[in-house]
């Protein structure tokens, strides 16, 4: 066990827990970054509810949300972490590990504050529907993130977070991945939004969303997709213009990225002057981090299909198939 404290040698072993060589596109990263943004993700301004502290997904009513369906996978990655360091708090862990994995991937340096807390049972989790709907437009995704505090640069911005990783089809129905390179940060997804042809596409489970018809694609090469929440990106002017800047200018993108993640995984949590997190909701009888639940994730995928078992996972490396259908 590690020095209550080192967070960096927490760093260390999250970075150890990045390659999957057998798992997805060969790494952790992308779910890493999903996991921390869908534990602050549903944070409220207006009654000061959700958000990363609580780390909620432990409990059946969160991490069994449809919408969060696909993100055991990366609890269960860091579960080895948890264990090594077990006076980590999860909801500082699953954040940490998204900062990790950004800039592990190319990404930005994003600052990082530790100190949160674990919920003691279910009472405070927050209700299911806060998260968003990929298959909705412009005016979703604003009611969804100026509920969080968000203009609109900032949700652009936050939305260049599909540079990583992938839609699977047994998480949340969409399929493919964003850009050519999803275990790499950049700015791709706002050059390929601009630069290619965005055509409709109905998938056999029914599900809407845009691809890429590349006339030069041969045989097993992967469609690049799009959500419609991330097409409404260039038809909606306003975010349009944010999509532009951060298409030719990887800098601001990288630099607006940093400074808008690092405000949401810090949403709704109440600092005293020196930093000391202050939300007492989650405290209990002096209770510090939860007891350790189950190294089993809650929550299956949204289908039912259970996808690769918590065994192989857990495994780390090996076993677990490619999570595609
Ligand atoms: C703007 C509204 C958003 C919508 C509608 C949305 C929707 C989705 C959907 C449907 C998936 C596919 C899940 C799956 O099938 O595995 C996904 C994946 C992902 N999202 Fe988002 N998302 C949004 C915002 C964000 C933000 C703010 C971030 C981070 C800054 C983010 C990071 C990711 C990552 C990294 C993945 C890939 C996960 C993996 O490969 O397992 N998304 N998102």
């Amino acid at each position: 066990m590690s020095k209550p404290g080192d967070y960096d040698a927490v760093r260390r072993d999250i970075v150890a827990q990045l390659k999957k060589p057998d798992y997805d596109d060969g790494s952790a990263g992308p779910v890493f970054v999903r996991l921390a943004w869908h534990s602050a993700g549903t944070y409220d301004a207006e009654t000061d509810t959700g958000g990363s502290n609580g780390a909620g997904m432990r409990y059946e009513a969160e991490g069994g949300d449809p919408a969060n369906a696909g993100l055991q996978y990366g609890r269960a990655f860091l579960e080895p972490v948890k264990e090594k360091h077990p006076w980590i708090t999860y909801s500082d862990l699953w954040t940490l590990a998204g900062v990790v994995a950004v800039r592990e991937l190319g990404g930005p340096e994003v600052e990082w504050k530790p100190g949160r807390t674990d919920l003691v049972d279910d009472s405070k989790v927050p209700p299911r529907g806060r998260l968003p709907d990929g298959a909705q437009g412009a005016d979703h995704l604003r009611f969804i993130f100026n509920r969080m505090g968000f203009n609109d640069q900032e949700i652009v911005a936050l939305a260049g977070g599909h540079n990583l990783g992938r839609c699977h089809t047994d998480r949340s129905g969409f399929e493919g991945p964003w850009v050519n390179n999803p275990t790499r940060f950049s700015n791709q997804f706002y050059k390929l939004l601009l630069k290619l042809q965005w055509t409709s596409k109905t998938l056999a489970n029914g599900i809407k969303q845009f691809v890429y018809v590349d006339p030069d694609a041969e045989e097993g090469d992967e469609q690049l997709m799009m959500l419609p929440t991330d097409v409404a990106l260039i038809t909606d002017p306003k975010f349009r213009v944010w999509v532009e800047k951060y298409a030719e200018d990887k800098d601001l993108f990288f630099d607006h990225f940093a400074k808008v993640f690092a405000k949401l995984v810090e949403l709704g949590i109440q600092r005293d002057a020196k930093g000391a997190v202050v939300n007492s909701d989650n405290v209990k009888g002096g209770y510090i981090s939860a007891p350790k639940k189950s190294n089993r994730p809650t929550g299956t995928s949204s289908r039912g299909q259970g996808g690769c078992p918590v065994q192989a996972v857990q495994g780390a490396q090996g076993g677990c198939p490619r999570a595609r259908l």
